[in-house]
């Protein structure tokens, strides 16, 4: 059996030429040989069928819920969406949200038509329109859109991995960090998958991985405006109410809750901080 089918996908993290998403793909027809679950491909290649941040349904309705509390028809941009796994998400809550992708060879080498709601263009030279929200999931190192994406809108949302965050902090551009959350890093959910199901270590040295996880994905919410701050914190106050009780996810989240990524799983073996919990939102204040 190949075991090293989803690292491949790792060398598309800063190039994604066509002949990357070809082996990629070859990867991903050699990986269904073997693959015991249909949930599983999306961690391993992330690229062409997942996201670079994981997420649960909860964390749509969490954006959703922003960007409701800022406009009651908001107007809803992802920038370097790639192919729309997120962005399709947000288009069930928000039927008008698009992207923007500057790499248009992704669509032809997957053989599908890019969708309406993805306008190929390059971001560096700037956004045309203004927006309610912007959400940026998971830039690429050295890619720095801050200008931008700052000139556009009162409101974004990043999303980045601990330790590769500087050209996805707002605070110097007139932002104001209000909250953010942790989810997994999609490399140790990956990771995890691997080794458990397509390698074959024993069930100690799994455990003792698992206490290795380090790098997190963050997600900071910033705005500009103190009324949008204040309505915001709001917001997502009432949805931590809501998602106590709520049953509402996605089929793909038993992965996560298998690894112990669970909803408001503590950190404290990851040497973070004892207190710090997935999902969990913190507000800051100032
Ligand atoms: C690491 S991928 C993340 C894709 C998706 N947001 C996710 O999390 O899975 C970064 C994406 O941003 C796109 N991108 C990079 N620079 C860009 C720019 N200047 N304008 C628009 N998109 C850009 C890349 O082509 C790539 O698809």
């Amino acid at each position: 059996m190949q075991i090293t089918v989803g690292c491949k996908v790792c060398e598309l993290k800063v190039t994604t030429r066509i002949d990357d998403i070809k082996k990629a793909l070859d990867s991903l027809k050699q990986f269904r040989k073997h693959s015991i679950s249909p949930y599983h491909e999306r961690y391993a290649f992330p690229f062409l069928l997942g996201s670079y941040f994981v997420y649960r349904k909860i964390d749509v309705i969490r954006l959703f819920s922003i960007a409701k509390a800022i406009s009651d028809n908001p107007r809803y941009l992802d920038v370097g969406c790639g192919y729309g796994d997120f962005l399709n998400k947000i288009r069930e809550f928000i039927p008008d949200a698009i992207g923007i992708e500057k790499n248009a060879e992704i669509f032809y080498s997957f053989g599908i038509s890019k969708p309406d709601s993805i306008k190929i263009v390059d971001a560096t030279w700037g956004i045309e329109e203004k927006y309610d929200i912007i959400f940026v999931g998971w830039m690429e190192p050295g890619v720095d859109l801050r200008d931008a994406i700052a000139a556009k809108t009162d409101v974004i949302v990043t999303t980045l991995d601990q330790g590769l965050s500087l050209a996805a902090e707002f605070d110097g551009l007139g932002f104001e960090r209000i909250a953010r959350w942790i989810t997994p890093s999609w490399e140790d959910v990956n990771t995890e998958i691997m080794n458990k199901y397509y390698t074959r270590i024993s069930n100690e040295t799994r455990k003792a991985l698992y206490r290795l996880r380090s790098a997190h994905n963050l997600w900071y919410v910033y705005s500009r405006h103190p009324d949008k701050s204040k309505a915001i914190r709001l917001a997502l106050l009432q949805r931590e109410k809501e998602e106590k009780n709520s049953k509402d996810r996605y089929d793909f989240e038993t992965v996560l809750d298998e690894f112990g990524f669970g909803y408001l799983e503590s950190l404290k073996y990851c040497g973070i901080n004892k207190h710090h919990y997935l999902w969990k939102i913190i507000y800051l204040e100032t």
